[in-house]
């Protein structure tokens, strides 16, 4: 629309002024709001602006190749692709405890993508490297990290796991979504070209399905997890609700599924099997302070269930969580 259109012309010419000639670096997740800080940077300053997307091996199913075919492929803007999976779950082995799962996490993400901005400064010999650091602050994040008031007296979970970044690799900051609230991001993306699917996509966490496998993160389960979460998914999207016309992936505010590593006892034709559970998690929630667990219709659990043990050989048993936030948090972990 023309107003998105107005906004995204003064957005460039602002970024393009404060950049000048000098060179941009941003970290690509995949996520909404670092995918339309990239797409809308790059609009603005095209081969000035470098993406680093650091793959930690715990992203869901096809995650990095859609988003290497949507940047690089579509947008056509330069990206950098770490596979770093050997890295983290080298370094993730033998670790149990969940904030010490996310603290491993978060300072590997910082030390890779640390690493990509000095190589890129080497490589390109003369220039100075990237001066900015991009990020995909939105409104919400900048009235957050202002207010004391807002900070808690306990950590439940410690979400931010890549603050201090700008003033580690002494670069600029570059935040053109410092004013947008979420739903300005999310039809601002779209305006950029971004597709819908990636633009209304639920939340998902910095370290992923790190804290969806619960204690031990190991690949063979990180490799379960990803196909069985890919079926409830692709499933909600599949299933319409006939009194609002939407898909219950738009009805639930973040579904996603959970790896127990427990094995329970199963009957597959005449033979017997001992493998692992999954969770289904759904909820509903204005702002993830608190939230419900979704009433998903029998029959869509009938089918994701059905999909996942049939076709997920190594789980035989998928169970629905039914707790609320609080007690219970909205990921296991
Ligand atoms: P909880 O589990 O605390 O989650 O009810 C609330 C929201 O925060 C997300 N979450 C995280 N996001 N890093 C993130 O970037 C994290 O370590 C993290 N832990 C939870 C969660 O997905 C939900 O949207």
């Amino acid at each position: 629309d023309w107003i998105m259109g107005d906004y995204i012309e003064e957005a460039v010419a602002k970024i393009r002024e404060q950049v000048g000639d000098e060179e941009v670096i941003l970290g690509l997740s995949g996520g909404v709001d670092s995918s339309v800080a990239a797409a809308l940077i790059h609009r603005a300053i095209g081969d000035q602006l470098t993406c680093v997307f650091v793959d930690h091996g715990l992203l869901r199913l096809n995650e990095g190749d859609a988003v290497m075919d949507m940047f690089e492929g579509k947008l056509h803007a330069k990206v950098i692709r770490v596979d770093a999976a050997d890295l983290f779950l080298g370094k993730l082995a033998g670790v149990n405890e969940p904030e010490a799962k996310r603290k491993i996490i978060g300072g590997l993400f910082v030390d890779v993508f640390k690493a990509e901005a000095s190589k890129l400064k080497a490589a390109n010999a003369g220039s100075k490297g990237a001066t900015f650091l991009a990020q995909g602050t939105i409104y919400p994040d900048v009235i957050e990290s202002g207010g004391a008031k807002s900070k808690k007296a306990v950590v439940i979970k410690s979400h931010h796991n890549v603050g201090g970044l700008p003033e580690q690799l002494g670069l600029k900051l570059l935040e053109p979504l410092r004013d947008l609230f979420k739903d300005e991001v999310r039809e601002l993306g779209v305006a950029l070209g971004l597709p819908r699917g990636m633009v209304y996509r639920h939340p998902f966490p910095g370290p992923g399905l790190g804290v969806r496998i619960l204690g031990e993160v190991k690949k063979e389960y990180a490799d379960l997890l990803r196909r069985a979460d890919a079926i409830f998914i692709e499933e909600l999207n599949n299933w319409i609700d006939e009194a609002t016309g939407k898909s219950w992936y738009d009805l639930t505010s973040q579904a996603f599924t959970v790896f127990l590593p427990v094995k329970s006892v199963g009957v597959m034709g005449d033979g017997r099997t001992y493998d692992y559970v999954v969770a289904l998690r759904a909820v509903v929630t204005s702002d993830f302070m608190t939230a419900d667990w979704a009433e998903l219709p029998y029959g869509l659990l009938k089918k994701v269930s059905g999909r996942i043990i049939n076709e997920v050989r190594g789980i035989n048993r998928v169970t629905y969580d039914v707790s609320t936030k609080p007690p219970a948090t909205i990921e296991w972990e």
